[in-house]
């Protein structure tokens, strides 16, 4: 029977096909799972906060006892004000272990009613990670089978635009060059003008 609230933390840059395992059996666990997307300024993200949570409650819809939301802040306070007493994290391998042990334990410190279950996602994707997926869209390497429909269109039409971006950034670089004129040689003219 389920009981509970549960909350599932992460950063999620962006949803892989290894969170969905996760989300769609800790669905069957708990009253309610809240998955949490941090907001972190400190990372360098692909992926926008918003653009993340719109991903998300994109590839959760058919799950009404799955709700997204973004945390700030530490996650056992989030967890009390959504009164959650579980925290649900994936391992996928014994290289997991000791960062999800550390985090587990010192979650318990601060928060001793909170505890933390971790679940194994299928087999298939003991191997995935967003940042490897990041990285193969990147490179322009195949996505099928690692990320859902919709997150690999996204990932193609932001990976285009960062190229777009550079190309016309080299392109303007070029005509700067041909005609003489860099944007330190124009600095420099605009200063003695
Ligand atoms: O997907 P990630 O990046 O492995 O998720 C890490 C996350 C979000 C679970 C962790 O960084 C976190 O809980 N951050 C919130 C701040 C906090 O509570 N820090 C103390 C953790 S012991």
């Amino acid at each position: 029977m389920k009981t509970s609230i549960a909350i599932y933390p992460g950063s999620f840059d962006p949803v892989t096909n290894g969170h969905l395992d996760l989300i769609e059996r800790g669905e069957k666990m708990f009253d309610l799972l809240i998955v949490a997307v941090l907001r972190n300024t400190e990372k360098a993200p692909l992926f926008s906060v918003p653009e993340r949570v719109e991903m998300l409650r994109e590839v959760t819809r058919q799950w009404s006892g799955v709700e997204v939301e973004v945390f700030d802040g530490l996650l056992v306070d989030y967890a009390r004000k959504r009164h959650a007493g579980v925290i649900l994290r994936g391992i996928r391998a014994i290289s997991d272990y000791e960062y999800e042990l550390q985090m587990a334990l010192m979650n318990r410190k601060l928060e001793p009613r909170l505890e933390t279950v971790f679940m194994l996602p299928g087999e298939t994707y003991s191997y995935l990670s967003s940042k490897l997926v990041r990285e193969i869209a990147q490179l322009g390497g195949p996505l099928q089978g690692l990320v859902p429909p919709v997150v690999e269109d996204r990932l193609r039409a932001k990976i285009l635009r960062s190229v777009r971006k550079n190309l016309s950034n080299v392109r303007r670089q070029n005509a700067l060059r041909g005609s003489g004129q860099t944007g330190a040689t124009k600095r420099r003219k605009r200063a003695t003008d």
